[in-house]
């Protein structure tokens, strides 16, 4: 039986910060980051969206009344938690109107949790074919102003229905892991911004990629060969090149050249929205299935998940015939729409989030388009608006 991802949407702000206007205001080359980091565009995410509505945004429209029906468990990965009891995925189930019968949790393990989620329900599906499982990744990168890591912020949510006879990637069941207690990046609970080693996360990052590809390829007998592309978790688009560099001595020149052409393709959305963490893998396949004019049906697809702190994995899948009617179509159009904030209405953004207090707070959501928004905080609850209801 196959079992895989048969729906994907993304959902992120309507707002983005130029990066070349960045780089000037940090007295940093343009070159730097739209070349040596990789990225174009950065998300600026109001105080009007937080990882619920992130997750609720990206999962809604590609919904029918019947996946509602047949959806027994939600998965929300993310490390931008907004309690440390409730799940956020008892909100998402709220607003989405989900089943109550819904097995319903929120998963961490830094960018790494989206893959733990998507195992988990396709485990799920192929234990009761007749359901779905909902598996969000959604998070909102913050490394602070004027940081080194500023350049690789970004936020959005990736929203994935996992079903038996998949529409756009049936998943294998092999794959190879790596976990081990590694401080690289984490956020201890009384930070809003991560604490990071930036050039040490980015040598464990390619450590981690080699030893799960070439584990996967040793205990699975896969030749590199074999694999039409590899899709790679993007903390920011020059990351995953470098991975993706690492493992072309494995194949022909010409397959070299195939797979950076491919590569190409998985970074393009990314190099608009930046880090987002849990979900940032599941958008550069997104860009992959949307963007890529050379990919075919049965063509396999190689997945590398990594999650600071540290876990790693490495996965493929098989693209589907029909694989294009389960795609989020209208995404390049929807960021090319975005509006463009100067870096002072950025950092404004930056610190008005929804204070970490126990006051009551409100927020002004009258400029937000998307359908679910954060409106404040009351009696030490946020409150969550439904625009449509
Ligand atoms: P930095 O020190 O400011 O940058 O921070 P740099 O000086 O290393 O320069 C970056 C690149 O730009 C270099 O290229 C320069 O040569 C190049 P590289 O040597 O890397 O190939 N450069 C230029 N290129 C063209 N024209 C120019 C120019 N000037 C310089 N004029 C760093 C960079 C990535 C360390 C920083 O942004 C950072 O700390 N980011 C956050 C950490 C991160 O993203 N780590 C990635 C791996 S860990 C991970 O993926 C997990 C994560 O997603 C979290 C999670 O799991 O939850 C982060």
């Amino acid at each position: 039986m196959k079992v895989g991802i048969d729906k994907m949407h993304f959902a992120s702000s309507h707002l983005y910060v130029d990066m070349t206007e960045l780089a000037r205001a940090r007295g940093a080359e343009p070159d730097k980051y739209l070349i040596g980091i990789g990225q174009a565009q950065m998300a600026a995410i109001p105080p009007s969206q937080d990882i619920v509505t992130l997750a609720a945004n990206a999962a809604y429209p590609m919904l029918t009344a019947e996946d509602i029906q047949a959806i027994d468990l939600l998965v929300v990965a993310t490390e931008s938690g907004i309690d440390n009891s409730k799940a956020s995925a008892i909100y998402v189930a709220h607003l989405l109107g989900l089943n109550r019968r819904t097995r319903t949790i929120e998963m961490k393990e830094a960018c790494y949790a989206g893959t733990a989620g998507v195992q988990l329900a396709q485990e799920h599906v192929r234990v009761h074919p007749d359901k779905k499982a909902l598996v969000i990744g959604a998070d909102i990168a913050r490394y602070g102003l004027n940081t080194p890591g500023e350049p690789t912020q970004g936020g959005g949510a990736v929203a994935m229905l996992i079903s038996a006879d998949p529409q756009i990637l049936a998943l294998g069941t092999e794959s190879t892991l790596l976990s081990e207690d590694v401080m690289d990046f984490w956020r201890p609970l009384y930070h809003t911004e991560a604490l990071v080693d930036g050039k040490f996360s980015s040598n464990i990052y390619i450590d981690y990629f080699q030893d799960v590809f070439k584990g996967y390829l040793e205990s699975t007998g896969t030749s590199a060969s074999d694999l039409t592309a590899l899709v790679f978790h993007l903390p920011y688009t020059k990351m995953g090149l470098k991975a993706l560099r690492s493992a072309l001595p494995l194949v022909s020149e010409t397959q070299q050249e195939s797979w950076v052409a491919h590569f190409e393709c998985a970074r393009k959305l990314n190099r608009y929205v930046g880090n987002l963490y849990t979900g940032s893998l599941y958008l550069s396949l997104l860009s992959q299935l949307l963007t890529d004019p050379k990919l075919e049906a049965g063509d396999r697809l190689g997945l590398f998940s990594y999650g600071s702190g540290a876990e790693g994995e490495f996965y493929t899948g098989v693209l589907q015939a029909d694989y294009a009617n389960g795609l989020d179509t209208g995404l390049p159009q929807c960021l090319a729409r975005r509006q463009r904030v100067s870096v002072t209405e950025y950092e404004q953004l930056f610190k008005s989030q929804l204070a970490w207090k126990a006051d009551d707070q409100e927020l002004d959501y009258a400029s937000d388009p998307h359908r679910f928004v954060l409106t404040g905080q009351h009696d030490e609850q946020r409150q969550y608006l439904d625009k449509w209801a």
